[in-house]
């Protein structure tokens, strides 16, 4: 694979579901096969960077190192997923491409949980987990791009961008989920790239293609930020 050069770059990938577990048997998960994050992780170490990639359980190989290196970290949890990211830093870059759960059990039970003698149903108490992106974003060792991925059902470009600004990203890419090829599990992917002053199109392609094209995006945002004023660190 060719494109553009990251040699000398920190790339920090997150790919995948996280699991959330509920009990010794049971979790909560999501469909997130983790190839969107992998692609990234494999296009990265192809151009050269260090990649970090921080992946939740997959079941995918680990990418080559390209002409660079890739050191893949194995997490469970949205909380596992948190403390490796950040202890991956210092980086050049973070792409947050996994589907980090929003919400945790308030408490793992220490034994299966068992059904009860009549029809009532069960209600879980979940609460809130620390968002990966968000802390990233306003970080005293924030990566030079921040860059965001957003799964949509219906009103891409207004959820995506809303989460552009609220988590003080650099790029989101948004993409569409629920729909065949595209999103979740697919070989195949169609994003939109929104920044501040952007609305790029990519795809529909493969992921490997797709991460490419991010990539490219990528260098010349951090060409323009290391040939600036000086300020953008
Ligand atoms: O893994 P695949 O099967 O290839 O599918 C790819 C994908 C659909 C998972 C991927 O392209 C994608 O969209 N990833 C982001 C999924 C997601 O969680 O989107 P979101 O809109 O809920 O979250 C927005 C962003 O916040 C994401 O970058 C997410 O990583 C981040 N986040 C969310 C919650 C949290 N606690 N911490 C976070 O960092």
């Amino acid at each position: 694979m060719s494109g553009c050069s990251l040699a000398g770059r920190h790339v920090v990938i997150s790919a995948g579901p996280t699991y959330e577990d509920l009990d010794p048997v049971r979790f909560l998960g999501n469909r997130s096969s983790g190839k969107m994050g992998f692609a990234i992780a494999a296009a990265a170490a192809a151009r050269g960077a260090r990649v970090s990639l921080i992946a939740g359980p997959v079941t995918l190989p680990t990418p080559a190192a390209g002409t660079g290196s890739l050191h893949r970290i194995d997490v469970r949890s949205a909380a596992q997923m948190h403390a490796a990211v950040i202890g991956a830093l210092p980086a050049d870059v973070y792409i947050g491409a996994a589907a980090v759960a929003d919400y945790t059990p308030a408490r793992v039970a220490e034994e299966k949980i068992k059904k009860g003698s009549g029809s009532e149903g069960l209600t879980l108490q979940l609460v809130r987990t620390r968002d990966i992106l968000a802390e990233l974003a306003g970080h005293p060792r924030r990566p030079e791009l921040v860059v965001g991925f957003a799964a949509e059902t219906e009103d891409v470009e207004r959820y995506a961008r809303g989460k552009l600004a609220a988590k003080r990203l650099d790029l989101i890419a948004a993409n569409r989920v629920g729909v065949a090829g595209s999103g979740f599990e697919s070989d195949d992917n169609a994003l939109v790239i929104y920044g501040a002053d952007l609305a790029l199109p990519l795809g529909p392609a493969s992921k490997h293609e797709l991460a490419g094209q991010l990539l490219d995006l990528i260098c010349q945002r951090l060409s323009v930020a290391a040939t600036g004023t000086g300020s953008a660190r």
